[in-house]
């Protein structure tokens, strides 16, 4: 059965979506995305992800296509359009169409695409068994607080560790982790302390990072927000990634060096389950 795909105003069959080729987002990555977590058909910590893509809009100067409220209702109505309860639900503005030309162009309308993916994001069998990680040079831009759509590079690290076996990377920039491709990077140190790099404009600022550290928080769960090298990271208790579509999800090994026992430790168990729980209500 074809999805449903919100284009600009109108929901189409998907095999009927189009957007221009003059559109900057396909010329210049000129676009901002956001990734939302679908359960129980409802969307998990919403507001927020649509807050940050508010976020990253002012800081390119890009006009938004409606409200934050009116993007809400298009998204509620897509998740009643394509019956999805458990999933996916992205949604990319970028600054439109316009003549190719670097500045931006003033006449240029922005653009607001959204479409659903249908999968388990719950019951994911990764979570027991845990990631293995790379570390590859961190070589993307210096504004990644903002999420825009230049993935190109974190698809290259993707494509890397996978030739290598791997299942993801982390980005290691001036001897500290900077973040993983499409995640927030943290380790659990001997003493239960969580560390995750601190907020700027080296990382994403995740929504399920402060979430976590929320949750943790209210646990009486120490949190330290700082850099740590591969070395730190290798020697940890356990460590784990966080996003929208992952959750909580452990790391097991870094650069083929085992993280503690090599296995999916109890704090991060502990952490997707706090998680997995206190998400509905978000
Ligand atoms: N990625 N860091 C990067 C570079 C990311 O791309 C993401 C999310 C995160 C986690 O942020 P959040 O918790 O708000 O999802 C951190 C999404 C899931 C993606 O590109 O598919």
């Amino acid at each position: 059965m074809s999805r449903t795909v919100y284009v600009n105003g109108e929901y189409f069959p998907e095999e009927d979506a189009k957007i221009s080729v003059f559109d900057r987002g396909f010329l210049f990555a000129d676009g901002v995305y956001e990734v939302c977590s679908v359960t129980g058909g409802k969307l998990i910590d919403n507001q927020a992800h649509l807050e940050r893509l508010q976020r990253s809009l002012d800081e390119l100067k890009m006009d938004a296509p409606c409200t934050l409220e009116e993007m809400g209702a298009i998204q509620t109505e897509m998740l009643k359009r394509n019956e999805l309860t458990e999933g996916l639900l992205y949604l990319q503005v970028t600054r439109g169409a316009a003549e190719r030309d670097f500045n931006f162009p003033p006449e240029a309308k922005p653009s607001l695409v959204m479409f659903t993916q249908a999968k388990k994001v719950t019951e994911n069998p990764v979570a027991e068994k845990g990631l293995s990680v790379i570390t590859l040079p961190d070589l993307r831009w210096h504004r990644r607080d903002i999420k825009t759509v230049q993935l190109l590079y974190p698809s290259m690290c993707k494509e890397e560790a996978k030739a290598k076996g791997a299942d993801d990377a982390w980005l290691v920039e001036d001897g500290q982790i900077t973040e993983g491709t499409s995640n927030n990077a943290w380790i659990v140190l001997e003493n239960g302390t969580l560390v995750t790099r601190q907020l700027s404009n080296d990382i994403l600022h995740g929504i399920t990072r402060r979430a976590v550290m929320r949750f943790a928080r209210e646990r009486q769960i120490k949190v330290e927000e700082r850099p740590f090298t591969v070395e730190e990271a290798q020697g940890a208790k356990e460590a784990f990634v966080t996003s929208a579509s992952a959750f909580v999800m452990p790391v097991v090994s870094i650069d083929g060096k085992p993280v503690g026992s090599g296995a999916v430790g109890e704090t991060v168990k502990g952490l997707r389950k706090i998680y997995l729980e206190e998400a509905g209500k978000l």
